[in-house]
C-alpha cells in the first residue's frame, strides 16, 4: 500500500557515521538521501583522534588528502603532557598516538596512513563535499520526527525546519545515523546494553595563546592535576584544536549541581589550569555532554541499521568515537548497495551486525575500561577525596623527593602511566578487525593462534590475511608506482588476489566476468601481487604475509575483508566452481 518509494536508504544523521556513508552509497549509485536536523555540519570540534583505520576509509573513497589537508601536522601528536598547570609544574610525558620513539615502526608497518588528528567541525565539510562530489543528496535543517516499518519498508515523518512543513518519506531501508539520543534507535524499538550518565562533562572551545608552555613539548592533550579533584580527567584536558592557539577544555562537573556556564566562570576554569593570569581568553562556545557505556544489542531491526553513535556510546577515551563510526558505514554500504542491486539476499545485511556489534562492544569496554585506569594517576599523586590543597600539594611535592617511600611512590607513579598505553598507544584495538559471519569463510586449519601469547591485543595489532581480518598491508610496486596493497583492492569491489602461479584462477575470473557482464552484475578484480607478479612484492611482505601459496588465492569482499582463502586449484573449472562457491554463500545467494 505504501510504495512506491521515494528512496532506497534514507540515512538519518550527517555526522562522521553518516556523511561516510552517504559518500560510499553515492560512490555505488545507490539512490539515497541524507537527513540532518542541523543547518550545517558540526559547529564545534569535538572528536579528533582519527586512527588509521578511519583514514583507510577515506582513503578507499579518495578523501584522504583532502582530510589531510585540514588537519594538524602530526608532529603535533607526539607528546601527552601531565602538569598541574601550563605554567607550572610538569608531571609526567608520555609518547601517544604511535608517534613516539617506541611504537612509531609498528605504526608505520601497520597501515599505510599515518593517523591523523583533525577537529571534528574540519573533516565533516570534507566528507560532505566528498559526498556532494559523489552525487550524494543531503538535506539539511530536516529533522526525523516519527520513524515506523513495515515488511516492505521505512516510513518518516520529516519536518523542515526552516519552514515548519512536514512531510512522509518512504525508503526500503533506513541508517539510524543520528547519535548518542539516536530518534531512529529509540521508536524502532532497538534493545541497549549497558549504562548511562556515568558522568558529566563540560566542553569549553576557546581561544588562549600557549606556544610558549607548549612549543618544546608539543601534543594533542595536556592533563591538568590539581588537588581537589578526584574526577578522572583530573582539573581539566585540554585538546588542542588549533597549535597553540585554539582549545577545547574538557571538565568534569557534579550533575547534582548545574555547572556556571557564564563567561566569567568558563573564563576562570581556563585560567586555573593555565597558571597564567596574563594569557588572553576567548570563549567560543561550551556545551554539556554525559559519559554512557551503552551498545545496541542488534544493529539490524527488519529493515533498519544502527551505525555510529546511535549504536555505540561511550567516553572519548582511545579516540575511538568517530573512528568506529566510519567503519560501521564502510561494513553496511557495499551490503546494501549489493543487496538493492539485486546481487545479493537479505542474509547478507545481517552479517553488518553479526561483524560490526561485537567490535561496538569492544570499543564502549575500552573506552570506559581507560577512563577507570587514570584513576591510578590521581592516586599516585597522593590526590585523595576530601583533602585539603595545602595537603594535595604537600603530597605532590613528597613525591618527588628523596628517600625510600618517594621511591615506592615515583614506581607506582611511573606504573600508573605506563598503563595509560593502553589508552594513547592501542593500535590493537585500533587496528585488529576480525570478523565472524556467513559473509566469511572461516577455514578450520586456522584454529591456531596467530598471536604470541606476549603480545597484548589491545596494544599490539598482528597483520593476518585469515579469512575475517582485513587483507594486510604490504608495499608494492608498479611501473615506477609505489603503492599498499590494500590499494589495489576495495574501492567498492570484490578482488581475488592471487600469487604468481594463477592461470586457473585468471580463465576463472574471466569467465565468472563474463557471466556477471551478460547479467548485468559486478564482476570481480583479479589482483596479483607476487615477487616478479603485476603488482611487484619488491620487499617480499606480502611474501611473509598473504597466508596461501604461489597457486592460492584469496576472495576479498569490497571493504577489504578477506572473505575466502583458496589453496591451488587443479584447474580452471575447478577454480570458477570453488570461487562461485563462495560468492554464493557469502553473498547469500546459494
Ligand atoms: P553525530 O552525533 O556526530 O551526528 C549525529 C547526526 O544526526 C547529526 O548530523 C544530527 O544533526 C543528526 N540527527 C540527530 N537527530 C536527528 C533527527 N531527529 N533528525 C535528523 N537528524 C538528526 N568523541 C571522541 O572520540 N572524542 C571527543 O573528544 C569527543 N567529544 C565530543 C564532544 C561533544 C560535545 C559531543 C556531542 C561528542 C563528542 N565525541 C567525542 C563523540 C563524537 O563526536 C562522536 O563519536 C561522533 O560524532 C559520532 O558520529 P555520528 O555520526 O555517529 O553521530
Amino acid at each position: 500500500a505504501h510504495t512506491p518509494y521515494d528512496v532506497d536508504v534514507l540515512v538519518v544523521g550527517a555526522g562522521p557515521a553518516g556523511l561516510t556513508l552517504a559518500n560510499l552509497l553515492a560512490r555505488e549509485g545507490v539512490d539515497a538521501l541524507t537527513i540532518t536536523k542541523y543547518p550545517s555540519t558540526a559547529h564545534s570540534p569535538r572528536a579528533h583522534i582519527t586512527n588509521q583505520r578511519a583514514m583507510e576509509v577515506y582513503r578507499d573513497l579518495g578523501l584522504e588528502a583532502a582530510v589531510r589537508a585540514v588537519a594538524t601536522d602530526n608532529s603535533y601528536l607526539r607528546n601527552n603532557v601531565w602538569a598541574t598547570s601550563f605554567a607550572g609544574r610538569e608531571i609526567a610525558c608520555l609518547e601517544t598516538w604511535g608517534a613516539g620513539v617506541e611504537r612509531s615502526s609498528d605504526y608505520e608497518a601497520a597501515s599505510p596512513t599515518a593517523m591523523c588528528n583533525v577537529p571534528q567541525h574540519r573533516l565533516e565539510p570534507v566528507l560532505l563535499d566528498g559526498a556532494l562530489a559523489a552525487g550524494a543528496q543531503v538535506r539539511f535543517d530536516t529533522e526525523l520526527i516519527a520513524v515506523a516499518q513495515d515488511e516492505a519498508g521505512v516510513t518518516a515523518r520529516v519536518r523542515d525546519r526552516r519552514t515548519g512543513a512536514e512531510s512522509a518519506l518512504r525508503a526500503r531501508y533506513a541508517v539510524g545515523a543520528d547519535g548518542a539520543r539516536s530518534r531512529v534507535a529509540k521508536q524502532l524499538g532497538f534493545s541497549f546494553t549497558g549504562e548511562t550518565d556515568l558522568g558529566a562533562a563540560l566542553n569549553i572551545w576557546l581561544e588562549a595563546d600557549l606556544t610558549q608552555y607548549c612549543e618544546h613539548r608539543r601534543g594533542t592533550l595536556y592533563w591538568m592535576a590539581q588537588p581537589g579533584n578526584d574526577y578522572w580527567v583530573g582539573s581539566g584536558t585540554w585538546i588542542n584544536v588549533t597549535p597553540f592557539t585554539e582549545w577545547v577544555l574538557l571538565v568534569m562537573y557534579d550533575p547534582a549541581e548545574e555547572p556556571d556556564m557564564s563567561e566569567e566562570a568558563l573564563i576562570e576554569r581556563a585560567r586555573l589550569t593555565i597558571g597564567d593570569p596574563d594569557v588572553e581568553i576567548t570563549i567560543k562556545s561550551a556545551s554539556k555532554w554525559s559519559i554512557n557505556h551503552l551498545v545496541a544489542d542488534d544493529y539490524r531491526r527488519g529493515r533498519a541499521f544502527l551505525a555510529g553513535d546511535a549504536a555505540h556510546r561511550h567516553p572519548p577515551a582511545n579516540g575511538l568515537g568517530t573512528n568506529t563510526s566510519a567503519q560501521d558505514a564502510f561494513n553496511l554500504a557495499w551490503k546494501l548497495a549489493a543487496v538493492l542491486r539485486g546481487q545479493a539476499g537479505d542474509a547478507l545485511l545481517d552479517t553488518y551486525s553479526a561483524e560490526r556489534q561485537p567490535v561496538g562492544r569492544h570499543v564502549v569496554d575500552r573506552a570506559l575500561k581507560s577512563v577507570e585506569d587514570m584513576a591510578g594517576i590521581s592516586r599516585a599523586l597522593g590526590f585523595e577525596p576530601g583533602q585539603s590543597a595545602e595537603e594535595g600539594w604537600a603530597a605532590l611535592d613528597a613525591l618527588f623527593g628523596p628517600g625510600e617511600a618517594a621511591r615506592a611512590r615515583r614506581d607506582e607513579f611511573n606504573t600508573a602511566i605506563e598503563l595509560q598505553n593502553h589508552q594513547f598507544n592501542a593500535l590493537g584495538t585500533e587496528m585488529d578487525v576480525r570478523y565472524a559471519s556467513t559473509a566469511v569463510l572461516a577455514d578450520p586449519a586456522d584454529e591456531a593462534p596467530e598471536r604470541p601469547a606476549d603480545r597484548d591485543p589491545n596494544l599490539h595489532f598482528e597483520p593476518s590475511a585469515r579469512p575475517g581480518a582485513m587483507l594486510p598491508h604490504a608495499r608494492i610496486e608498479r611501473e615506477r608506482r609505489a603503492q599498499s596493497s590494500i590499494d589495489v583492492v576495495g574501492h567498492g569491489r570484490f578482488a581475488l588476489v592471487t600469487g604468481i602461479d594463477d592461470a586457473a584462477w585468471r580463465q576463472a575470473v574471466d569467465e565468472f566476468n563474463a557471466q556477471a557482464a551478460a547479467a548485468g552484475r559486478p564482476g570481480l578484480e583479479l589482483v596479483q601481487i607476487a615477487q616478479g607478479g603485476q603488482w611487484h612484492d619488491v620487499f617480499a611482505e606480502w611474501d611473509r604475509l598473504r597466508s596461501v601459496g604461489d597457486a592460492g588465492a584469496l576472495l576479498v569482499r569490497p571493504d577489504r575483508v578477506i572473505a575466502a582463502r583458496f589453496p591451488a586449484a587443479a584447474d580452471a573449472a575447478e577454480a570458477r566452481a570453488r570461487l562461485g562457491a563462495a560468492l554464493d554463500a557469502i553473498l547469500g545467494t546459494a
